[in-house]
């Protein structure tokens, strides 16, 4: 999508952090700009803090796990603003714990924000985009969560990676469509995650095997991994330049290309050295496409 500006832009988790970051940049370029999030008083601040700006947003109030609340809230912002032509689903909650400790309330609480949310804002919008006749974006805001791991992280991994195939498989369905899709991995940004994931996860959640990254009483903003981390603005320059290249991959970090580079190279390493029958390859064809990477 090269031309932005006058399009309708629907940004989930847009009330701090990453999300304000793209609603904000998005603004700044023209587009009509609705925000979501589960957060009242912080959709608030941040109505204020784009104000501040001269820019605007129409604010709506969305827990992207509640698949029900999905259609009246697209209804509005369609009364409101016009037929949403760039989706960029962003809300999450990260928190950390052995993987096999987590509960399956802790399963269940993740997967429903970071993937139904996902899935709910695909549902919701793509028809109506394709009514509209082609011409959009998604992004779907994944992690570096979502291209490797390490310990302590296999929940919200698990969602992240999911994220990763979603957006891949959504961008081969949608390109005959004209639409495009981003999936968005970032590395560590100064953003509200672990004090909203601390708001938003259910209390009953407090004691359970997975606990938020950034325990209650930590200081992070003493912690050097968020002290030199880029802010939700800089990722939201990224997302647009993104958005206006139609990239498959917004990536924001280019310190993690060892890791990148050892997990390829592991994958390609484990392929069998061993003959194939060219009759498999043939049948193959279809799997075997790389179209979608070039
Ligand atoms: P943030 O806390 O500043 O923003 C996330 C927003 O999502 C919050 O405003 C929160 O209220 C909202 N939210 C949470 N659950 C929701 C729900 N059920 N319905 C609607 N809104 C909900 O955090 P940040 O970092 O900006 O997070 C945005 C996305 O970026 C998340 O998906 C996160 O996993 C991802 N991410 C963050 C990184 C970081 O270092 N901050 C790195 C890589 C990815």
């Amino acid at each position: 999508m090269r031309e932005v500006a006058g399009k309708v832009a629907f940004v989930t988790g847009g009330a701090s952090g990453i999300g304000l970051g793209i609603a904000r940049t998005l603004a700044r370029a023209s587009v009509k700009v609705a925000i979501a999030d589960v957060r009242p008083e912080a959709l608030r601040a941040a109505a204020a803090s784009l104000a501040k700006e001269g820019l605007s947003a129409v604010t709506v109030e969305l827990d992207v796990s509640n698949r029900g609340a999905w259609p009246a809230a697209a209804d509005r912002v369609e009364r409101e603003l016009g037929t949403v032509q760039i989706l960029c689903s962003n809300a999450g909650v990260n928190f950390i714990g052995a993987t096999q400790e987590a509960t399956y309330e802790d399963w269940d609480f993740a997967l429903q924000v970071n993937v139904g949310g996902a899935i709910s804002a695909v549902k919701t919008f793509v028809p109506r985009m394709i009514a509209k006749g082609g011409d959009g974006h998604v992004v779907i805001t994944s992690s570096v969560s979502g291209l490797f791991t390490g310990p302590g992280a296999g929940v919200y991994v698990t969602t992240k990676f999911a994220l990763v195939g979603l957006a891949e498989a959504l961008r081969a369905d949608l390109k005959p469509k004209g639409i495009g899709v981003s999936v968005l991995c970032p590395g560590p940004v100064k953003s509200e995650l672990f004090e909203s994931t601390l708001t938003v996860r259910p209390r009953a959640l407090a004691a359970t095997g997975s606990v938020p990254i950034v325990p209650p009483g930590v200081a992070r903003e003493h912690t050097p991994i968020f002290t030199t981390a880029p802010s939700g603005d800089e990722i939201g320059q990224h997302v647009l330049n993104g958005i206006r290249r139609d990239e498959l991959y917004i990536l924001t970090h280019p310190e993690i290309r060892p890791v990148l580079e050892a997990r390829a190279g592991a994958l390609l390493a484990a392929l069998p050295d061993e003959p194939v029958d060219p009759r498999r390859i043939e049948a193959s064809q279809p799997l075997l496409d790389t179209s979608l990477y070039r």
